[in-house]
């Protein structure tokens, strides 16, 4: 199957002068759709600005990033915008809700930023991922790992061709770690979902299909035990 996300020999560099910091150097990497890749690595390796680099909200210094039929260096902010609405979705480390809505209004919040196509059904979309019982429920009555999954369902709304993690098991204890992983997993399996998860946790890695280290700015292909 052909990539959803492509980037190729990709550097990042922040900062000019003699201050500067190569957060990403001549990065590769391809994600098809169906598979949940993960990168783990050192504080400070620059997991997080790959992610931002693949999501459209930063632009790298040199390198091409592809995402679908998209040469993001080529695209307009005004279209840059668009595929990040319309076809990336982002999910943090603390969820990232919004704390006067409920589940369903927080699942269906991307909805009412503009015209979507092919919407999914918050409600159903809550009942996937076990939510459905606390649709009506502000973050403040939700655990942890409750807010991180209404945090995926968001995501997952407007059916985005990429989604990308940033550390989503970080607040959790290891058995709501394993559910977490285990459902982005299978939204990426079910939903044909290229999907990019940052995380420090060694034990979730069995449900991703790649692993890969970042280290100073470089990425490396990890051998996992079903390789
Ligand atoms: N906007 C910025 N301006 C300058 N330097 C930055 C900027 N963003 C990140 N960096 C630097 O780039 C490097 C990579 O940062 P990044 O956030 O990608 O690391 P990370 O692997 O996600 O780390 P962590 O595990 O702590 O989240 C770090 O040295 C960081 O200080
Ligand atoms: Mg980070």
């Amino acid at each position: 199957m052909s990539p959803i996300l492509s980037l190729t020999d990709v550097t990042l560099v922040h900062g000019d002068g003699e201050e500067t910091v190569t957060a990403l150097d001549k990065v590769s990497l391809e994600v098809s759709p169906g598979e949940l890749v993960a990168i783990v690595g050192p504080s400070g390796s620059g997991k997080s600005s790959l992610l931002a680099v693949a999501g459209a909200l930063t632009t790298p210094t040199s390198g091409t990033v592809r995402l679908a039929d998209h040469d993001l260096g080529t695209s307009s902010p005004r279209e840059l915008a668009r595929i990040r609405r319309d076809q990336i979705g982002f999910v943090f480390q603390s969820g990232n809700l919004v704390p006067a809505l409920t589940s369903y209004d927080q699942v269906r919040l991307p909805l009412t930023f503009g015209k979507v196509s092919d919407p999914r059904d918050p409600a159903e979309l809550l009942a996937e991922v076990g939510m459905d019982h606390k649709a009506k429920r502000r973050p403040h009555e939700l655990s942890g790992g409750e807010r991180q999954r209404v945090g995926i369902a968001r995501a997952l709304v407007t059916r985005p061709h990429l989604l990308l993690v940033d550390e989503p098991t970080a607040a959790l204890d290891r058995q709501r770690s394993q559910d977490i992983v285990g459902l982005l997993a299978r939204e990426a399996h079910e939903h044909d979902v290229a999907a990019v998860m940052v995380t420090h946790d060694h034990d979730v890695l069995h449900h991703c299909d790649r692993v890969y280290e970042m280290i100073d700015g470089r990425l490396n292909a990890v051998a996992t035990s079903t390789d």
